[in-house]
């Protein structure tokens, strides 16, 4: 939800920050802005559309060594060049820009309005450039007094960058819920909601804290306070680990696809160092020293939103039929606001991707308040959610830029079969024998999964021939291909916009079937471990229909072959791994129907990566 990036130093800002756009537009790419500071005024640009379309507006900004810019997905307000980022205050001596929502706006704005103030956006943002304005005249306060003071004002969620035209030597910057990073190079510095807009130039980086505030100068580098009390913080430097190979697209036409090629490598990184085949173990620090915490918990609640929910659904069959541990799966936005039982007995598991979500961030909060032990699943190294949790996993799948999730989806899927495995193995539920059989399986995915891909791209992209031009899919699957047909139909409505819905197969029956004609495709995962026989009747019926069957089965079927239009083959292995290979297809389902309908895979319509706001 927006991106923001910025540069103070002794390079041309303009270049660093346009690419910096470039590299958070996964954040959002409704309009995009950009303000420098030549050392006289503000030069600043911006307008309605992606931020290619920004640079083609800036042949004319002034060279200078300070700037910002922001790349944004509209909350309060219509995408337009007017309710575009950076945001001037009245006197045009302050530029702000934000991610976030300012939630109480609205009374703010109505004081300002009688103080004077008038607005030529909709949005909550110029309403805190101008109260920042508003403190700096009557207070006469300088611009980070001026900036806490109206802070100290506001309720909602930001991470914002402030300049003041008239002192090119500093930027503020502040953050409340929404990811802020500064980067430290020789005497320059960086700002952006995460690290890939500057890791070319520095590997050293300070993530701000919630409630902290920032000002960046040339003279006094970077000076940390309490937003609140304006109490002292100390400088943490962090070192970067990631490269600039990992954000490019490798020679591939989209980030989507080459995430989707690279999958076989992102899991083996996701096991690398924890499953261990010839001692028989698998090593994981979060879930050994806590272990006591998962065998004596009442139950385990998997709070997510989006794919990484899908993973989660996953993760429960996975949990309870391997370790025998209670779980429930919850919507994070709807456990967040349902006033739910949790005490300290409960484990509350978040999964994200990005670690940024707002409401499942929200909804740790809840459990960790009620006395939850938290852990946390997290593909970004260091974001809000992994900092908050008591412990957790990484998923070291690598920056996922496609806003559609691959990879991020299967790192999460092989990070619940270590833990589920795990547990049922000290937990005692799991022999050793069928233990090992397992890791040794858990070992073969990924090439498994290299050769699905070469197996399948080709056949794939025929059956998206066939029904590019479709405008309803039906995705169906039984046990833990249920969420697989879920996350198989979020995919294809994320990034082509064809209606399609997953159901589990036998609920068919009770409405879906209706759908059912000789117009309608249905993609069905009949994988031979997952309940073939009655997923065979399924087809069946489907079939009474005249529908239309792609199925996704297992190397050497015979039966549903005879049944369905099209068949996809995936490789065999355990039923617990099956989901990891048998959401691939529909992966590259997704995306070459979605290249044929012309849409831009990588930033679909109306979506955003890191969902920061509620
Ligand atoms: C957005 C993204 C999805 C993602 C979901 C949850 O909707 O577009 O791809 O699954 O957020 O994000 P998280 O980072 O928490 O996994």
């Amino acid at each position: 939800m927006c991106g923001i990036a910025g540069y103070i130093g002794h390079r041309q800002a303009y270049p660093i920050i346009i690419n910096g756009l470039k590299r958070l537009e996964y954040r959002g790419y409704d309009s995009a802005g950009i303000v420098v500071n030549d050392g006289r005024q503000f030069g600043l640009k911006k307008t309605k559309g992606k931020v290619s379309d920004l640079e083609a507006k800036c042949k004319d900004l002034p060279s200078a060594h300070v700037g910002m810019g922001h790349t944004r997905w509209a909350t309060h307000g219509v995408p337009s060049d007017r309710n575009s980022h950076p945001h001037l205050s009245n006197n045009e001596k302050i530029a702000l820009i934000h991610n976030g929502i300012i939630e109480n706006y609205d009374s703010i704005k109505k004081v300002l309005i009688s103080k004077g103030f008038d607005f030529k956006s909709d949005t909550d943002t110029e309403v805190l450039v101008n109260l920042i304005q508003f403190f700096q005249d009557s207070e006469n306060l300088n611009l980070t007094d001026a900036v806490r003071y109206a802070l100290n004002e506001t309720i909602g969620a930001y991470a914002i960058a402030v300049m003041d035209a008239d002192d090119p030597q500093e930027i503020v910057v502040a953050r409340l819920s929404s990811p802020l990073a500064i980067g430290i190079g020789d005497n320059e510095y960086f700002i952006a909601s995460d690290a890939s807009p500057f890791v070319e130039f520095t590997k050293e980086a300070v993530y701000l804290e919630d409630g902290e505030m920032a000002t960046i100068s040339l003279h006094g580098g970077v000076d940390i306070h309490k937003i609140k009390d304006n109490a002292k913080v100390s400088l943490v430097i962090q070192e970067l680990k990631l490269n600039l190979e990992e954000i490019e697209k490798g020679g591939y036409d989209h980030f989507m696809l080459k995430e989707i090629h690279e999958q076989s490598q992102s899991i083996l990184n996701t096991m690398r160092g924890r499953l261990l085949v010839d001692e028989g173990i698998i090593q994981m620090a979060g879930i050994w020293d806590f272990q006591e915490k998962f065998f004596n918990a009442k139950r385990i609640i998997i709070v997510s939103c989006g794919t990484s929910w899908h993973a989660a659904l996953i993760g429960e069959y996975l949990i309870e039929d391997l370790a025998r541990i209670p779980v429930e799966v919850e919507y994070s936005s709807e456990f967040r606001y349902r006033n739910p039982i949790i005490g300290e007995k409960d484990i509350v598991i978040a999964i994200s991707q990005s670690g940024e979500t707002a409401d499942t961030l929200a909804a740790l909060r809840l459990a960790k308040e009620k006395g939850a032990f938290i852990y946390g699943i997290c593909n970004v190294v260091d974001s809000s959610i992994a900092r908050l949790t008591d412990a957790g996993s990484y998923t070291h799948a690598g920056p996922e830029i496609g806003v559609a999730s691959t990879k991020a989806f299967t790192a999460q899927l092989t990070i619940l079969t270590l833990i589920a495995l795990k547990l049922a193995k000290h937990k005692g539920t799991l022999s050793k024998e069928r233990f090992n059989t397992l890791i040794a399986e858990l070992e073969t995915i990924p090439s498994k999964v290299e050769a699905l891909i070469k197996n399948v791209e080709e056949p794939v992209k025929k059956i998206a021939e066939n029904y590019a031009g479709v405008n309803n899919f039906l995705y169906l699957g039984r046990g833990l291909n249920y969420p697989i047909a879920l996350e198989g139909a979020l995919k294809l409505k994320e990034i082509s916009y064809i209606h399609a819905e997953g159901y589990p197969a036998a609920e068919m029956k009770h409405g879906p079937i209706a759908l059912i004609d000789e117009n309608m495709p249905v993609v069905v995962i009949a994988t031979k471990k997952g309940h073939y026989d009655k997923i065979v009747s399924n087809i069946q019926e489907i079939k009474s229909r005249k529908g239309k069957i792609i199925a996704i089965v297992t190397e050497g079927d015979v039966q549903v072959k005879e049944m369905a239009d099209y068949v996809i083959e995936i490789p065999e292995t355990s039923s617990y791994l099956v989901p990891i290979l048998s959401v691939i297809p529909l992966q590259l389902l997704a995306y070459y129907i979605a290249i044929l309908r012309g849409s831009n895979v990588d930033q679909p319509r109306n979506l955003a990566k890191s969902v920061t706001v509620e």
